[in-house]
């Protein structure tokens, strides 16, 4: 995840340094979605210059950055275009040349800022690099700018528009995006597109609009142009631009139709009908336009925006698709304090309910759900010297050790390689032996945590292949260890990790399916993990729309209480650990989870009718097992809360349940663990406690 902002200005008197000051303010507001470096581009002193600042940390550093540059920036401008971005790296570690924005060449001739991921950026390198381009980053990015220049400077005759260039590029993209494009070419003019990631139009005008809304251009030229260049890149991949591109909505004429917001075929003047001073922001959330304008036009996915002398043109990247042609100008309601974390009260909130959306950035580009394959491209070199191995050991602390956990068992039955989980710090404590013949997999979000990088240098020092499988691009886990997997799940903020740890169980499910794919006795399997990986989003809202019920019964039954136990077993033992971990650090509450299995050998002496228990009986090979432990608790007058499948018939109908959609088994904790993360962030709330910054505890644990 990363953060993107632009600003452009029309008949709005600004000096350089005032602009700058909107970009790098813009970026404070979004460097809660990355901060390991940040860039702005701003029009330079000529027509046709583009100046680039770049600096690698948070934005105060790119600030301190700009502020010793020897540029003039008193300079005033009635018109400017500038961009910017703080990176939360994905592709290519956090260094001053991965920055954005990137550009196509050493002329700065198209720059671009980029939110998402680039999938088949590779097929793209490969094939511009055969074209005489090279590249200066590790980014995905970069392909795009030079595929921008590939195609400008293919087209014959006629000089394309700006638009139909970038609906050009656009279509030969896979992967999620949101770009903001500039070029010496097109001084004055910017040009964004989305698809899957966010993006958002602020407008701020002193005058009234006569009317509050644009009309989506789908037909014309551009469109016909793009279509044709579309089926080229279908032929073969960036074959030549056909001359048509050129052809596309000649740009506004200078001087007509100044400050209206327009579409090809009707004006939207200002209440006078006078041209006006208007100013554009361009963000990936409305945090950082608020303090500008409160009204934004959300774009849809393959909108593709063009402003230029103050007008704002909207069109679609394919003709009848079905989406409507209206995007109204709304007005926000929100302020900036709430707008942060959009409508959720705390990051730890917003990122549960972002999890629809994080399970499929780690899945994405990676899992193929029409051949039912898996494909991670950090693991490919490796895979046969994983296969190969003695054992696999996973090596972890706190939520991610529970992702381990969680995938054990599918690891063991998919490899059939022995697996264990080992916690870093008792793993260290132990000296445990380690040999060249090991796999051992570090799993960590924040790939810093001091226990999990110590035990892994440990395991490089004799010999071990070593795999990271982490959030934090650029973190040392990933740095140092020999191969991994990048989790995507986007920066977590709250210190409790909720997205992260689905995420890692992802990772890792699909890492478990790749290692098998020689397996054909293991197909079946395989399928229908893959199958049940994709319903996975849809299933995590229909969890997530029972918030307010889990809401009350946090708030009415279990806030009182002063312990609470968690108990399951199977690939549900994972789950109690980690919701009773999340229980314990938010709502600083006793929590313990317990393997049903080893109740009679212990815990049921604590089981009377006061003491408040979760049973997660899910319909899996164990559910005859969990009904007998479900036995074991109501025969000493316990009376747990379920939390069982949704088509469950078999639970006693005076029984409190929390019903969960059913999948895979190996998969089901990915489910049942929602309604524990909610229900801790409710009793955190009920507590009073401060969610994001429980007491003692911080993001990210760098000593021992
Ligand atoms: C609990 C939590 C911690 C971390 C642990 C490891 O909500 O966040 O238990 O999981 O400190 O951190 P990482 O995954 O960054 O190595």
């Amino acid at each position: 995840m990363c953060g993107i902002f632009a600003y452009i200005n029309h008949l709005v008197e600004k000096d350089r340094r005032q602009v700058v000051d909107i970009l790098v303010n813009g970026l404070a507001r979004l460097e809660y979605r990355g901060y390991d470096s940040a860039g702005i581009a701003v029009d330079g002193d000529a027509e046709k210059d583009v100046l680039i600042f770049k600096q690698v940390g948070k934005v105060d550093a790119l600030r301190k950055h700009i502020a010793e540059s020897p540029v003039d920036f008193t300079k005033t401008f009635l018109s400017q275009v500038g961009m910017a971005h703080t990176r939360w790296a994905t592709h290519g570690q956090p260094s001053p040349i991965n920055c954005h924005p990137h550009r196509s060449d050493p002329h700065n001739e198209f720059v671009v800022v980029h939110n998402g991921i680039i999938t088949n950026y590779r097929e793209l390198k490969l094939v511009l690099a055969k074209r005489g381009f090279t590249f200066e980053t590790d980014t995905d990015t970069e392909a795009v700018a030079k595929l921008l220049k590939y195609l400008y400077d293919s087209v014959q005759g006629r000089k394309p528009d700006f638009t139909s260039l970038v609906k050009s590029a656009v279509k030969e993209l896979e992967g999620a995006f949101s770009f903001v494009f500039k070029s010496v070419h097109y001084p004055g003019e910017v040009v964004v597109a989305r698809r899957g990631s966010p993006l958002l139009i602020g407008v701020k005008t002193e005058k009234k609009l006569k009317v509050d809304f644009v009309d989506v251009e789908f037909g014309g030229a551009v469109d016909e142009a793009s279509t044709a260049e579309s089926r080229a890149g279908q032929a073969g991949l960036l074959a030549p631009p056909p001359a048509s591109v050129a052809g596309g909505l000649a740009p506004p004429k200078a001087g007509t139709n100044l400050n209206l917001i327009r579409s090809q075929s009707r004006a939207f003047l200002s209440e006078d009908g006078l041209p006006q001073p208007i100013e554009y922001f361009i963000a990936s959330d409305a945090s950082a336009v608020i303090e500008h304008t409160k009204r934004v036009l959300y774009l849809e996915d393959d909108d593709i925006a063009h402003i230029s002398e103050g007008e704002l043109h909207i069109h679609r990247l394919r003709r009848n698709d079905g989406l409507s042609s209206i995007r109204s100008i709304e007005t926000l309601e929100m302020e900036l304090a709430e707008i942060m974390k959009g409508s959720f009260d705390h990051f730890m909130q917003k990122e549960i309910y972002e999890q629809p959306e994080s399970v499929v950035n780690t899945m994405r580009g990676r899992v193929n759900f029409d051949t039912r394959s898996v494909k991670l491209g950090g693991l490919t070199a490796y895979l046969n010297t994983i296969r190969r191995c003695r054992r696999i050991v996973f090596i972890a602390c706190g939520t991610s050790y529970h992702s381990c956990l969680a995938t054990r068992a599918i690891f063991e039955e998919l490899t059939e390689i022995p697996t264990s989980v080992e916690l870093a710090s008792d793993f260290l404590d132990r000296r445990t032996p380690i040999f060249r013949d090991d796999t051992c997999v570090f799993v960590s979000q924040s790939g810093e945590t001091a226990d999990t990088i110590l035990a892994m240098r440990y395991c490089i020092e004799r010999g071990a292949l070593c795999l990271g499988v982490v959030n934090t691009v650029g973190s040392t886990i990933s740095r140092e260890s020999h191969c991994g997997v990048h989790i995507n799940a986007g920066p977590e903020i709250g210190v409790a990790s909720t997205k992260a740890y689905t995420s890692q169980y992802i990772a890792l499910i699909m890492m478990a399916v790749q290692l098998s794919e020689d397996r054909i006795s293991m197909t079946e399997r395989r399928n229908a993990i893959i199958d049940g990986l994709h319903d996975l989003p849809e299933q995590i809202r229909a969890i997530l729309a029972q918030d307010k019920a889990l809401q009350a019964l946090a708030y009415g039954t279990l806030a009182k209480e002063r312990s609470l136990l968690i108990m399951g077993r199977g690939y549900q033992h994972a789950t109690c650990l980690e919701g009773a971990l999340k229980i314990k650090e938010v709502c600083y509450m006793h929590s313990e989870g317990i393997l049903a299995g080893e109740l009679k050998h212990g815990p049921l002496a604590l089981i009377d009718e006061s003491m408040p228990v979760i049973l997660i009986m899910t319909k899996d090979s164990l559910y005859p097992k969990v009904q007998t432990a479900l036995m074991q608790v109501t025969s000493r007058k316990g009376q747990p809360i379920i939390i069982c499948n949704d088509d469950d018939q078999d639970i006693a109908k005076e029984a409190k349940t929390i019903r969960v959609p059913r999948t895979v088994d190996c998969l089901q904790g990915l489910l049942t663990v929602v309604p524990l993360q909610l229900l801790s962030y409710h009793l955190a709330t009920a507590a009073g406690v401060d969610v994001d910054f429980p007491r003692n505890l911080a993001k990210s644990v760098t000593v021992e």
